[in-house]
């Protein structure tokens, strides 16, 4: 009997060692506290050992997780889901598949039934929605049939129409440009100007690295067969292409030793007469004749040269085609990817995303949360402060000075839009006219829409809320990713973000810190990066870049973590972002002294605060392990989020002495990067 009670007693003390909340079934409303620390427990793999791979320690078990709601009503439900939803993969697809779901809910209740007073705007996102749920199936084609490649042609492969005589590719481009595509051949951005951020510019560039990487023939054939085309002719089609596209992406080698240029687009026109200027702008500013005095930035024009003889070699049914294909792979990306209800709402967040942000924060706002997030805010800036003042780069005086004002001038946004904006939101949205039949339609008057409320800018004085409505062409505007915008010394924090695990009113400091203040810290940091010291606090190419760039102590910090860039791994910037920001908030939150003893947590009095912190930090990037089966992409993913947090603990030698982590155990980094 003794022993069988002893086995009992034994059992039951190791099942509360692992879930301490187990023993507590008889109070079953969790708070939030018990339930994160649960789910603590729950993501661990506590037979790995933390000094080898933390990532394995603190996200073994997530995955398990994510596939196994633990009441069987909800595992029926995620079945059903499952079916039309693509499940999340990491913590922050996690947090926006609920915020679709949210936002879904709400948009799927009718006008009518609803208590609270709604925005006009909503309705426009209920026809948006609605089209896109009528939707079925996708037909990439009917883009193609209402947008022509220019006046008196049509597309080469849709129509007998296609007269290459009329074809002007800067026309096309024009066209689509003005319909949200760029980065194809060319890119023509409206932009805070470099030396007086207050005021916009056009720049013209050449597209960057990443946007002329060839798509390849695969990807290439896949969109040829969606629009109807059969495998014979998309195979040789895209052969075709694929050739183009190879000597095109080589263009990028070319040195720009000419230098930016300011320049009038009546001189422009004389200056490099290959390229029809006129011909793009007047496609893209419809609505008023180019005026041939106003002036605009180029960059690259070596490339534009290039660009023009390469071009002129090839069929002008080849060059029609590849800017095709390129317009169908942006059309893809902004619709939705497959016919679901989340995806319609994720579609509807990339369409709309000052209107779609606003009901986010009306969703997800909390003024405590906004107090939270703007303490935290200062008491990083406070810290980082301290750092700069400490001065381990030896910088003179005066420089540290510049530096510091950038720190007191930076400005933390939550929310894309605030929510006192929804004037201006209405009024962005005011001659759009939606139709709940015609989601084609729809999304090319929205593409549409952001162009020309962005080319509005360069005439506009003061309306341009906060100053980030130009950034809503890029997909960080309905992302839940936080941001530092560099022309503006700005954070931006979406209002996506205020959710669990990263907010929630009953949170723990220290689970704060470790996630959100993380956040916040890393993109502060952003400010001082490799390119983050050439804008001054106006957000002026005014920084004291020369003097920290020359910096002796500066360079080896960046040769230091450049070394540490494994092939594929994210840049050198996000790196010392990430490592400086760990740093940054633990020296926050621990400040810098040891305590002798610091009290633990008694929901997990097995961890020090310090391990948890480092645990909670770690957890924010568990994500699924990849299948082999699965594509190159999403292991790449994968692998950058597990080296970012593997990388950032071993160059912190906090987090080793905290583990106890011996030398030449994985977790302790053979050479520690620090910059500032
Ligand atoms: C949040 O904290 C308050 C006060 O500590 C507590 O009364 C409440 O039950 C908690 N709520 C949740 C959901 O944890
Ligand atoms: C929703 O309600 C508002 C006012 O309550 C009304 O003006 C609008 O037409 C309604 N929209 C729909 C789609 O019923
Ligand atoms: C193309 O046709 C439209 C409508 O017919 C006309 O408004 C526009 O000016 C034409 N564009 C050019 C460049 O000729
Ligand atoms: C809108 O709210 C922000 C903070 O939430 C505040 O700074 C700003 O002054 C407000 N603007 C107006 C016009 O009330
Ligand atoms: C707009 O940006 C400028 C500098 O970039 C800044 O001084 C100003 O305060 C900003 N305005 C608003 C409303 O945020
Ligand atoms: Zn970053």
């Amino acid at each position: 009997m003794l022993k069988l009670t002893l086995i009992v007693w034994l059992l039951f003390s190791l099942a509360w060692r692992t879930t301490p909340t187990s023993c507590r079934q008889t109070r079953p409303p969790q708070t939030i506290r018990q339930l994160l620390a649960t789910q603590l427990q729950s993501y661990m793999d506590t037979t790995a050992r933390p000094c080898e791979n933390f990532y394995q320690y603190a996200c073994g078990n997530w995955q398990l997780q994510q596939e196994q709601p633990s009441n069987p009503r909800e595992r029926e439900k995620d079945r059903e889901r499952e079916q039309e939803q693509l499940l999340p993969s990491d913590t922050l697809s996690v947090l926006d598949h609920n915020l679709n779901r949210q936002l879904e809910m709400a948009l799927r209740r009718s006008n009518e039934s609803t208590m609270e007073e709604e925005p006009p705007i909503y309705d426009k996102l209920r026809l948006y929605y609605r089209s896109c749920k009528r939707l079925k199936p996708y037909n990439l084609k009917k883009y193609l049939q209402l947008l022509s490649p220019g006046n008196g042609t049509h597309w080469p492969l849709l129509s007998r129409s296609w007269r290459r005589e009329k074809f002007h590719w800067l026309t096309t481009i024009g066209r689509l440009r003005l319909h949200g595509l760029n980065g194809v051949l060319l890119k023509e951005q409206v932009l805070p100007r470099w030396d007086d951020s207050s005021v916009y510019s056009i720049y013209l560039d050449k597209p960057s690295l990443v946007e002329t990487l060839p798509m390849g023939e695969g990807a290439m054939i896949e969109l040829l067969l969606d629009i109807g085309q059969t495998k014979r002719v998309a195979n040789a089609l895209a052969r075709q292409v694929d050739d183009f596209e190879r000597r095109l992406h080589r263009l990028q080698e070319l040195e720009d030793d000419e230098g930016a240029k300011e320049m009038q687009l009546g001189y422009l026109e004389e200056y490099l007469p290959e390229l029809k200027w006129l011909l793009l702008m007047r496609e893209i500013r419809v609505d008023t004749e180019p005026d041939v005095r106003s002036t605009l930035i180029i960059q690259n024009i070596p490339y534009m040269r290039a660009l023009h003889e390469l071009v002129e070699r090839q069929p002008p049914d080849t060059i029609c085609n590849y800017i095709m294909l390129k317009w169908l792979a942006f059309l893809k990306q902004q619709g939705p990817a497959e016919i679901s209800r989340g995806e319609c709402v994720a579609s509807m967040r990339r369409a709309m995303p000052l209107a779609s942000s606003l009901m986010i924060g009306q969703r997800l706002y909390d003024p405590e949360a906004e107090q939270d997030v703007g303490s935290l805010f200062q008491q990083l800036k406070r810290r980082f402060a301290l750092i700069l003042e400490e001065n381990r780069l030896q910088l003179a005086p005066p420089i540290v000075h510049v530096l510091q004002e950038k720190l007191r001038a930076m400005r933390l946004q939550l929310g894309f839009v605030q929510l006192n904006d929804s004037g201006y939101v209405e009024e962005y949205y005011q001659k759009m006219e939606l139709n709940g039949h015609n989601f084609y339609a729809n999304q090319l008057k929205l593409l549409r829409l952001r162009v020309e409320k962005n080319h509005e800018l360069l005439s506009a004085t003061g309306t341009d809320l906060g100053n980030v409505s130009y950034l809503t062409e890029s997909w960080l505007a309905s992302s839940s990713s936080p941001l530092y915008v560099k022309p503006r010394n700005l954070v931006l924090m979406p209002y996506g973000l205020l959710q669990l695990p990263v907010w929630h009113r009953n949170t723990s400091s220290l689970q704060r810190h470790a996630v959100l203040g993380f956040a916040l810290a890393h993109e502060l940091i952003h400010g001082y990066d490799a390119s983050g010291i050439d804008y001054d606090g106006m957000g002026n190419i005014m920084g004291p870049s020369e003097e920290i760039a020359g910096n002796q102590r500066f360079i080896q910090g960046l040769r230091c973590m450049q070394q540490q860039l494994a092939t594929g791994s994210r840049s050198l910037n996000e790196k010392l972002a990430d490592y400086e920001a760990l740093r940054l908030v633990y020296e926050t939150f621990f400040g810098l002294k040891a305590k002798p003893r610091e009290p633990r947590d008694p929901l997990l009095s097995q961890f020090s605060q310090r391990q948890l912190f480092f645990i909670s930090f770690g957890q924010f990037f568990c994500g699924k392990m990849p299948a082999l089966s699965l594509q190159a992409q999403s292991h790449l993913e994968h692998a950058i989020d597990e080296l970012r947090v593997m990388q950032t603990l071993a160059n912190f030698e906090e987090f080793s002495r905290e583990f106890g982590c011996e030398k030449r155990t994985k977790m302790q980094a053979k050479q520690r990067c620090r910059v500032w």
